[in-house]
């Protein structure tokens, strides 16, 4: 595990998306497409926003690059909620991503049958027969240690067979879909976005008591690589 701090969200936002540049050449050199999942959240907006201006909007191969999403929210794709919708909007609208190459997860129909339906996708995409393995995700925690939408005690965090799965806790504000641990523990790489004071606590928790009833903490990464991107404030009480 990497930590890699910065003085705010606005340079771990550079950060992150030199790292998205880079890895997406990387991985279309060596495989002819580079596959991500994004999140939602307020963290990774002002990565969205970057990629959707000068430099990344010109230098980035979108042709040869598919979206997928770690976890959306159970409403329509327009709804200010939706993660797709964020991505959308900053810069997946801007890019010339095909529309094939966008695999949004769909939360406006049955949450069962479109988690269904989505880990159909994922798999129809990395061949039926393979793990999937994603290049990169995309992830960030919230105050109570959920990453993706994989809640604490949730019992999703125990699902080993299926690759997305929907999730309704109490205290959410909509029901959602997401990808399983196995899924995320099996990327390539992910990295991992925490900005501002209120993610202070929950980061020294996860980082350096690695408590396991927080779902964040569950983030383990054999051969794949996992990166912290913190600013100062969500690292202020890293020892
Ligand atoms: C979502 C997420 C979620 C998010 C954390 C952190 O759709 O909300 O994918 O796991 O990353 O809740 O959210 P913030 O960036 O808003 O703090």
């Amino acid at each position: 595990m990497k930590i890699q701090r910065y003085p705010d969200l606005e340079t771990l936002s550079r950060a992150a998306a030199d790292m998205f540049l880079q890895m997406a050449g990387k991985y279309i050199a060596a495989k002819g497409r580079f596959a991500v999942a994004l999140s939602g959240g307020n963290t990774p907006r002002r990565l969205y926003e970057l990629l959707g201006t000068e430099p990344y909007i010109l230098s980035i191969d979108w042709n040869l690059i598919h979206f997928f999403w770690a976890d959306e929210r159970c409403v329509s794709h327009d709804h200010p909620d939706s993660n797709y919708r964020l991505a959308f909007d900053a810069f997946l609208s801007k890019s010339r991503v095909p529309a094939e190459n966008i695999h949004r997860i769909n939360g406006e129909e049955e949450p069962e049958k479109e988690a269904a339906e989505y880990e159909r996708d994922i798999r129809r995409f990395f061949g039926e027969r393979e793990f999937p393995v994603f290049d990169l995700i995309i992830l960030g925690i919230g105050e109570d240690g959920h990453t993706a939408s994989l809640f604490p005690k949730s019992k999703i965090l125990y699902e080993e067979n299926h690759l997305a799965g929907f999730v309704d806790e109490k205290g959410i504000k909509h029901p959602r879909i997401t990808l399983t641990l196995p899924v995320l523990n099996r990327a390539e790489n992910v990295l991992v976005l925490a900005s501002g004071k209120s993610k202070a606590s929950v980061v020294r928790k996860v980082i350096d008591e690695k408590d396991p009833a927080l779902p964040a903490s569950l983030l383990s990464h054999g051969e794949g690589t996992l990166v912290f991107l913190l600013d100062r404030d969500a690292a202020k009480l890293l020892s």
